[in-house]
């Protein structure tokens, strides 16, 4: 029932921006994204079941969707975003034109299950971000101290 209501206020909030666009909507839809990820990274999973991962996705350009996530170390890649506490499953995240989408810890997140074994300190997950536009982008996931703080770097 939540993942329903989300998905549709997600949808929404699409729909209003194209509204806003205007006589821009044919110029912004097709302008190119231009899409950079950067500060990717994993805690030290405490289990070789679950590990999550934050990382940010910079737009210099037109609006773009991240669709799904894949990796090595799990056939089982989800999106969530947490509310008030909760963490919810989303079916994709919008980064927007000339915007960033962030995830970071206590807020949106990849969460990794099944893994295929635990990954240590040190180690780099490979993980494959699939957009709407812009396909593919590979990204190379450091596994960081299960403390990590990005904001301090350790
Ligand atoms: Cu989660």
């Amino acid at each position: 029932m939540r993942r329903r209501t989300t998905g549709a206020a997600v949808l929404t909030l699409a729909a209003l921006a194209l509204a806003g666009c205007g006589a821009d909507s044919s110029a912004s839809t097709s302008a190119r994204p231009e899409l950079k990820v950067t500060g990717a990274y994993m805690p030290t999973p405490s289990m070789d079941t679950m590990a999550a991962g934050f990382f940010t996705v910079t737009n210099s350009g037109g609006a773009d969707t991240l669709t799904s996530v894949t990796s090595d170390l799990s056939d089982d890649v989800t999106l969530h975003s947490t509310r008030d506490g909760t963490m919810e499953e989303e079916t994709s995240f919008a980064v927007p034109a000339d915007g960033t989408l962030d995830f970071a810890s206590g807020s949106n997140h990849l969460m990794f299950e099944k893994l295929t074994h635990r990954p240590k300190q040190g180690e780099k997950v490979s993980v494959e971000l699939h957009f709407a536009k812009s396909g593919t982008l590979k990204i190379s996931m450091p596994v960081q101290s299960a403390t990590y703080n990005p904001k301090t770097g350790h």
